[in-house]
């Protein structure tokens, strides 16, 4: 019997290419995509399946989690990389759309853990290492203007993570982080698409500035791959880190992190003016 992995949010992006790589590795795959059958890069493959599963809907979720029980799956890790990414001001920003923010990359999270649990948990029980990987984000380390909701739900991300791995700790369930920079991904345009449609009078000439701050953010980004190979290292490392960031040059948000607020708050402000993240 193969070992199972679940990975939410399989239909672009990080998920996508963590699912194919994963594939490529030898293990089962269950891929949750919103819609449809799921990309024919994934379905071409007899170790692929895909569940039909909005994060935000209880019952597909457990109706997900139950076909990979009837299949008699051997569930070892579970990737919590669905998300999506809202930007603009704190002021302006809609309430549907900050709610959507924690309603999907938190809640939703949640959700899928206390589901997936039960097979994670019985898989340990046999004596094989269950993992979970929840896809963080440079964001949830450190908070730029204009995604700030994107970020905190970020940092909430990283609590979570903490705490549910010092709760698993004694069943031996590892859980990790891993947290990107910039990748090049569709979750950029999709938030401009986004920003776009705000009413910003107040905030307009600096939000001019945000386009093109997130294109070079964009521009300047990983690969997906480099993201699915830290993922697997971190399902597969004997020990692995536990809070692993991926990013060019992610000492510097590292030490950033640890400067004063003040300090940051500059540093933040004249990125924004110059076009450059960090
Ligand atoms: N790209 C970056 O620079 C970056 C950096 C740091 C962290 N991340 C994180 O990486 C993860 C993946 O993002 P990505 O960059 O690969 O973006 P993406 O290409 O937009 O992928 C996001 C995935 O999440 C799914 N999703 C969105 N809302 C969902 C919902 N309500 N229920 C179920 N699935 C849902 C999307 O499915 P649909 O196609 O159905 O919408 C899509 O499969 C996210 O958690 C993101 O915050 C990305």
């Amino acid at each position: 019997m193969q070992d199972s992995i679940l990975v939410t949010g399989v239909s672009s992006g990080i998920g996508l290419t963590t699912a194919a790589y994963l594939l490529r590795k030898g293990f089962f795959v269950y891929g949750s995509v919103r819609r449809g059958a799921g990309p024919e890069q994934l379905t071409a493959s007899p170790s692929f399946k895909a569940l039909n599963f909005d994060v935000r809907d209880r019952d597909g979720i457990r109706a997900g989690i139950q076909q990979i029980h009837d299949d008699g799956a051997r569930l070892i890790g579970l990737v919590n990389n669905a998300g999506v990414a809202i930007s603009g001001p704190i002021e302006t920003v809609s309430e549907e759309e900050y709610r959507r923010q924690f309603e999907v990359n938190v809640f939703g999270l949640v959700a899928v853990c206390q589901e997936a649990l039960p097979l994670l948990h019985a898989s340990r029980e046999l004596g094989f290492d269950s993992r979970i990987v929840n896809i963080g984000s440079v964001s949830g380390y450190l908070t730029s203007p204009f995604t700030s909701i994107y970020s905190a739900s970020k940092f909430a991300v990283e609590a979570l993570t903490d705490g549910l791995r010092r709760e698993l700790l004694p069943f031996g369930i590892d859980v990790i982080s891993v947290a990107p920079g910039p990748v090049k991904t569709p979750i950029w345009q999709k938030g401009r698409e986004q920003t776009e449609a705000f009413d910003n009078d107040r905030y307009g000439s600096m939000l001019e500035k945000l386009g093109p701050y997130t294109e070079a953010a964009e521009a300047d980004g990983v690969e997906p791959q480099v993201v699915a190979e830290a993922i697997y290292r971190a399902l597969t490392d004997e020990q692995p880190d536990p809070a692993v960031l991926v990013m060019k040059k992610g000492w510097m948000a590292k030490l950033l992190k640890l400067t004063p607020k003040r300090f940051q708050d500059k540093f933040f402000t004249k990125r924004l003016a110059e076009n450059r993240r960090y």
